[in-house]
């Protein structure tokens, strides 16, 4: 690998592949802080699954409500707000002519917010995300990873990340927002936290 192939490697890893799960893990500790009925039904599902002990990835198919809450934040907090596509043939869209090559921004922030799409879209609620809900759904209403071809490479490994992690410290933890603290987002390459996400963390059990 030379040189420029190695930086662009490293940057798609540390940018593609770390801040974007980080980013999902912040917005995750921030939605339980201010939801304490999903706090409460989460650590409901890891106390009756886990009891005193980590989290393994056999357990993940256990522990359903869990990822239902991580998909929940990819929905209100996607990392990757927005994308951009080419069109490949002239198209019209919405009474726009686009010629081919044209750069056209697709935002899952906007969609997963759109209420022809999403009940009551700024309300935090997994269960959108229970077994069966997702089929009654227009298939691109959610697109946190981006869709067809160039889908996000790293789609399912980062779900089984989030879920093993949000298992495995919201067993041990219960986050609180630090008093005084509102959460805002901005979008940057990710959708990032202004002023960080102070919070205090207590120790469960
Ligand atoms: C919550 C976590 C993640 C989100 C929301 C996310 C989202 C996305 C989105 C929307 C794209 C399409 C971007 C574009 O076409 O401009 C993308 C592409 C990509 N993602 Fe992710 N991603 C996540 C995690 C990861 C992880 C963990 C990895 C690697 C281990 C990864 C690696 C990549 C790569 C390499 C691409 C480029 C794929 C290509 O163009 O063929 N992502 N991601």
């Amino acid at each position: 690998m030379g040189a420029s192939l190695l930086r662009d490697e490293s940057i798609t890893m540390f940018f593609a592949g770390h801040e974007t799960t980080a980013r999902t893990m912040t917005a995750t500790w921030a939605a339980l802080a201010a939801n304490q009925e999903v706090a409460a039904r989460l650590h409901e599902e890891l106390d009756s699954v886990l009891g005193d002990r980590e989290p393994t990835v056999d357990d993940l198919k256990r522990l359903p409500y869990t990822l239902q809450v991580v998909k929940e934040v990819l929905r209100l907090w996607p990392a990757a707000p927005f994308y951009v596509r080419d069109a490949v043939e002239p198209v019209d869209l919405l009474g726009t002519h686009l010629e081919p090559g044209t750069p056209v921004m697709l935002a899952p922030y906007w969609t997963h917010r759109h209420p022809d799409f999403w009940d009551h879209p700024e309300r935090f609620d997994p269960d959108r995300f229970a077994r069966g809900a997702e089929a009654a759904r227009h298939p691109q209403a959610y697109h946190p990873f981006a869709t067809g071809e160039r889908v996000c490479i790293g789609n399912h490994f980062s779900l089984l990340e989030s879920h093993l992690l949000v298992a495995t410290l919201g067993r041990r933890c219960s986050p609180r927002l630090a008093p005084g603290h509102r959460p805002a987002w901005a979008m940057e390459g990710t959708l990032s936290p202004v002023g960080g996400m102070p919070m205090l963390i207590e120790r469960r059990g």
